[in-house]
Order: structure tokens, then sequence, then C-alpha cells
């Protein structure tokens, strides 16, 4: 399905070391070479979402095996409840077991859960030891596994606990998104879609070209569009690793309503990415009556979400609540917050003097 050559999405340039970013059908079975070719040379801890096993974890494992590379494999459950400190204890007493040394690597093989909690316990294995992502969601290809933020939960809050760690590899096996439920494949659209958005109207116009087609996954153009948000999330991650600047912040387009969204509905009504489609469809009302957009690019990107499957709304959820879990979102900073807001088509841009009155006006719109 892809040509020879053009797996490569992207190269991430960190303070931490450079690494390619593969994208292909069929790229799991040169997991071994690659890794080889990235310079590690130890054995490989691959560890794999349980619903992933034993096909993908195994095809993992078989490709390190053909390289020559000694492997062991452990399993963790699905669901977001995993990313905690008893899972990393798990992991950490297998490792201990298996004496992994500093010169072996972990391979991540799963979503966006098991990339964060893989990637926190490399991070503070012996002090750090290599990794490798193999994301296997829409989400974690286009999101997760790039730029090194790694984590786990506690009973407090979310990704509260973790560090940069960035991979030596990102290789992602477009044919996992196969089994993928529908619904979260939508989700995974939302933070490429998003990509388009903030920085590339290319890629905007891309996806309004051929929304059910890439939404099917039918023809290759929806593997280049991967490609395309990958290398995006890419370059903001090498040009603002560490989120000083003002790139990175760009990323949390949506993310504002949708994060409040999320600790207010208690992360079981949507998904993350129907959450920040939600808060892009409040963003982009905010930057209407701003007047920072016209009401064509209103009407584009909702019709957009929506070719998607992506709610624009969430009625019923009240608007003081969510008002408050904005303001406490953790962006926030010296009071004020500072909303991602959209220019034009491939535009984005930070304000932080959009008065609470027209935000609840549009909350009231969006949810109420
Ligand atoms: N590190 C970062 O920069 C970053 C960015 C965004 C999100 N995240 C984190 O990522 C996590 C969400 O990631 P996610 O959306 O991938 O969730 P996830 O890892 O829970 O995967 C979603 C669901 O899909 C299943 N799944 C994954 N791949 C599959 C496949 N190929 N076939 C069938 N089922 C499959 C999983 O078992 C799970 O049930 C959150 O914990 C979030 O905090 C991290
Ligand atoms: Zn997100």
């Amino acid at each position: 399905m892809t040509g020879a050559g053009n797996e490569l999405a992207a190269t991430v340039r960190t303070s931490q070391g450079t690494y390619r970013v593969l994208v292909g059908s069929g790229l799991i079975t040169r997991l071994g070479e690659e890794v080889k070719a990235s310079g590690l040379d130890g054995r490989g801890f691959v560890i794999g979402d349980s619903a992933l096993y034993p096909a993908s974890v195994r095809a993992a494992q078989d490709a390190l095996e053909r390289a020559g590379i000694t492997s062991h494999v452990m399993t963790i459950p699905s669901g977001e409840q995993v990313k905690s400190l008893d899972t990393a204890r798990h992991i950490y007493a297998w490792l201990a077991r298996l004496r992994a040394e500093r010169r072996d690597f972990l391979v991540a093989v799963g979503g966006g859960v098991t990339g964060d909690l893989v990637g926190y316990a490399a991070a503070t294995w012996l002090r750090g030891v290599p990794f490798v992502q193999v994301p296997t969601s829409l989400a974690a290809m286009v999101d997760a596994s790039l730029g090194g933020k790694v984590a786990i939960n506690l009973p407090e809050g979310k990704n509260l606990v973790g560090a940069f760690h960035q991979p030596k590899l990102v290789l992602q096996d477009v044919d996992f998104l196969k089994t993928l439920p529908p619904r979260e494949l939508n989700s995974g659209w939302a933070e490429a879609i998003k990509h388009g958005l903030i920085l590339d109207a290319d890629l905007l116009a891309m996806f309004e070209r051929d929304a059910e087609n890439l939404k099917a996954m039918r023809g290759e153009r929806w593997v280049d569009a991967i490609r395309r948000s990958v290398a995006i999330k890419a370059e903001v991650v090498s040009s603002d690793e560490f989120e000083t600047g003002e790139t990175r912040i760009l990323l949390n387009y949506g993310h504002t309503t949708g994060h409040a969204l999320e600790a207010v509905t208690g992360y079981g009504a949507f998904l993350h990415g129907e959450a920040v489609a939600i808060g892009m469809s409040a963003a982009i009302r905010i930057a209407h009556r701003m007047g920072m957009v016209a009401g064509e690019l209103v009407e584009r990107q909702d019709s957009l979400l929506r070719r998607f499957n992506l709610p624009l709304r969430a009625p019923g959820v009240p608007v003081d609540k969510l008002l408050a879990a904005t303001r406490g979102d953790k962006k926030t900073r010296g009071g004020a917050i500072r909303w991602v807001l959209l220019e034009g088509p491939g535009k984005a841009t930070t304000r932080r003097d959009v008065p609470e009155k027209l935000v609840r006006e549009v909350l009231v719109e969006i949810a109420g």
C-alpha cells in the first residue's frame, strides 16, 4: 500500500536526541531492523495492551527476534486506570526479575495509555532507559506517541507524575487501525484535523476534499493524512520541546473546554477526541464573536467535524460547572485563561483577553 521509502513521516529533533517517525502499512515486520538502525543493541522488553495480544504483540516480538534481538513480553489490561503507580510497580518488578539493564530498551505496543505508561517506566527504570513507541490507536499515532511527554495518573488527577522522555523510534503500522473501533478512530481524526486547523491549511483542505475516504481508510490518502498530521506535531515538538515557547501551546486548541468537559462529565461520556471536537466548536465560536474569523470558517469546521461523526455540542452539561472547570484548566496562568483561537484556516494564536461573559454565552450555546 505504501511505496517503499516514503514511510519516513518526520524526524523529531530534541535535546535528548533525534528520532524518526515511520508511518506505513506492514511496518511492524521491520521493527527489529529499525530498532537496530536507531542505535539500540540491548534486549527488548515489549509491553503491550492486552487488546493487541496475541497477534500484534507477538508480531512485534517476532520482528525483534528475527533481527537477532532477545526479547521479553508482558501485557497490561486496557483502559485509562492502567496508567497508575500500581502498574508501573508491576513493570518494575518484571524488569527487576529479568535484570533489565541500561542498554536494554522498552517497547510500547498500544494506544496512548500504553505509550504514556511504558514511557514513564522507561524514564524512571535505572534513571532512564531507551524506549520505542509502537502506537496502535490513531490518537496515539498523530499525538501521544510524539513529543516525549510520559506520565501516569494519581487518584488526585490525570498525568500528575511524569517526565519528558523522548523515544528512540516511533514506528506506526497503519494496519493496526483496521481493528480499532470506529468511535476511537474518529476521536483520533479529531486531533489530526486539529493539526490542520491550527497550522496547515493544506492538510485542512485534504480532510475537506476526502473526508469519507479518509474516515473509511479507503485508498491511500488516509495514510498521507496521518503522515502529514504526524509531521506537524513533530515540527511543533522540535521547535518547542518543553512547551516554554509560543508553539506547543497551539496544540491545545479545543482542549480548554475539552478538558473541562471531560472533568465535569467524569471521563466517561466522551472520548478525548470527542471532547476536543466540542471544545474546538466552542473555541471557533469564541473567535467568531471576538471578530477573529468569519462565519464561513465556523461553518467549515462544523461541517468537517460532523463528517467524521464528531459531536459539536454537549447538551445538558451544567454551564456553571463547565465554566468553573475551564478556569481550573492547568494552562491557566496568572488568572486569565489563555485561549487558543483561530485567526483563519491553518492559523492559530493565543488570547488572554476573552471576556468571561462571552465564554459563558458560547458555553450556553454548546452545552446548557
Ligand atoms: N503523551 C502525550 O503527549 C499524550 C497526548 C495525548 C494523549 N495522551 C494520553 O493518551 C491516552 C489516550 O490514548 P488513546 O486514545 O490511544 O487511548 P487508549 O490507549 O486507551 O486506546 C483506546 C482504546 O483502543 C484500544 N486499542 C488501541 N489500539 C487498538 C487496535 N489497534 N485495535 C483495537 N483496539 C485498540 C485500547 O485497548 C483502548 O481500549 C490518555 O491517557 C492521554 O492522557 C498522551
Ligand atoms: Zn488531545
